[in-house]
């Protein structure tokens, strides 16, 4: 490797200290081109994980990552090119319902996701759920189907943000995902390079989400949208609450069926409340409606009648999956074990753990411990209640979906832990989109 000692730029965040241009250049380069082992940056990320990035450390590196790789020009496509990314939450399927729906109210929406991190699933895993689909399109295959049915939705190429490509997968097996510079610009150099118009965050706060305190969250959603906002890109935040799973599917194929549902118009109040809200934003960022209000209204409406599902069936088909499934989410393929878990005692749901349930996952291998580990796409967690309803001893708290009898014994230890019953109907209902920043 040209230039700087790796070992001298790790002390040396490690101290607290700012790296210059091309310090960084040598060090991120260099590991793209497998001359920095994993290991040397896997002890980078974790002092940037406690010492943080300056500003203009921070902007060097989305520069670094988004030039990586291609920048996409979509400007031969005529409509507005708005897509959305969440940060990451438990059964937070939004993407898989907005996708479709903003593509049939007028937008052009080429969306492009990762695998499951850490406690969360991820996007691309759970469009896999549906045989067949195909998340691994050339650039110019991922063109066509956008330009065919508004809307593709596919995992990283290797030509877009290929730094951040590699980072994600050693931050996920490292335990280096929470820090606001290195999922801001891990998510901004995806997005940037998109060739987008409008860009909506939903940026996840409370216990499930990555960085869990309200500050950070409003942090990490401030610095996210003046990174797009200063590289041309209309770019908004909303800040929603991921103290508990969003919908009742936990788990990647039962995630997609909910979605499924949802999108059909059948869907839990929550997700579809935040599908229709991220779909109003979108709308209004690509000037296809006056207020994010009046984009929400439209959403809301199409969502209940199920407009979206035909466009979905026609993305899932272009990208080689059966469409049959869209129709029948119940055909997704399903685990082998399947059992309800019991509450233990008699009271109200004061709390679900997101991030109990989460891991739960990723123990019944529908999760990644190492990277490149196969998961298994059936398993998860189905929740019966939610927060404030009253049970009673015996009843059904949810299901567990395992893969073989171990399995299911841990799972139903998992989902009973998680689901907290307590004496007292629990006071404390906080809204589920909590703040709304703008550039
Ligand atoms: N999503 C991403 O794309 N990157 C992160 O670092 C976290 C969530």
């Amino acid at each position: 490797m040209n230039g700087a000692i790796p070992t001298r730029l790790i002390e040396k965040k490690r101290r607290g200290e700012e790296l210059h241009r091309g310090e960084l250049e040598s060090f991120f380069l260099g590991f793209l081109r497998n001359e920095i082992p994993d290991y040397q940056m896997a002890a980078f990320l974790m002092a940037v994980h406690f010492q943080g990035l300056s500003r203009t450390e921070l902007e060097s590196l989305l520069d670094l990552m988004i030039h990586s790789g291609d920048v996409l020009d979509l400007g031969e496509i005529p409509f507005p090119k708005v897509d959305k990314h969440s940060t990451g939450g438990v059964g937070d399927k939004t993407s898989l319902v907005l996708a479709p729906l903003a593509a049939e109210l007028g937008l052009c929406v080429p969306m492009m996701s990762g695998r499951g991190l850490g406690h969360t699933a991820g996007t691309v895993d759970k469009l896999e759920a549906i045989p067949g689909f195909r998340t691994q399109l050339t650039l110019e295959e991922f063109r066509s189907v956008l330009e065919r049915v508004g809307v593709a939705m596919i995992g990283q190429t290797s030509e877009i943000a290929p730094l951040d490509r590699r980072l994600y997968a050693l931050r996920d097996a490292t335990s280096t995902v929470p820090s606001v510079p290195l999922i801001s610009a891990s998510i901004m150099s995806k997005k940037l390079a998109e060739g987008l118009d409008g860009l909506v965050l939903d940026v996840k706060t409370g216990g499930g989400a990555f960085l869990p305190g309200e500050e950070e969250s409003l942090d990490l959603a401030r610095t996210m949208v003046d990174l797009g906002e200063q590289r041309g890109v209309r770019t908004t935040a909303l800040v929603t609450d991921m103290g508990a799973p969003l919908g009742h599917a936990v788990g990647n194929g039962l995630e997609t069926a909910e979605a499924l549902r949802c999108l059909a118009g059948d869907g839990p109040a929550d997700l579809a409340h935040l599908s229709a809200a991220l779909v109003g934003e979108m709308l209004f960022l690509g000037d296809l409606a006056p207020t994010p209000e009046d984009g929400f209204e439209r959403a809301r409406e199409a969502l209940a009648s199920g407009r979206g599902i035909d466009r979905m069936a026609k993305l899932v088909e272009l990208q080689g999956g059966d469409p049959s499934h869209v129709e029948e989410p119940s055909r997704i393929p399903r685990a082998q074990e399947i059992a309800p878990a019991e509450s233990g005692s008699s009271g109200y749901v004061g709390g679900i753990s997101p991030t109990a349930l989460g891991y739960g996952v990723v123990e019944l291998g529908g999760g990644r411990k190492r990277m490149g580990d196969p998961v298994d796409l059936s398993v998860g967690f189905s929740l019966g209640v939610r927060l404030g309803d009253r049970v009673e001893v015996g009843d059904p708290l949810g299901e567990v979906h395992a893969r073989d009898p171990a399995g299911l014994r841990k799972g139903l230890d998992v989902l009973r832990q998680a689901v907290v019953v307590v004496p007292e109907p629990p006071t404390t209902s906080s809204s589920l989109i909590r703040h709304r920043l703008v550039g």
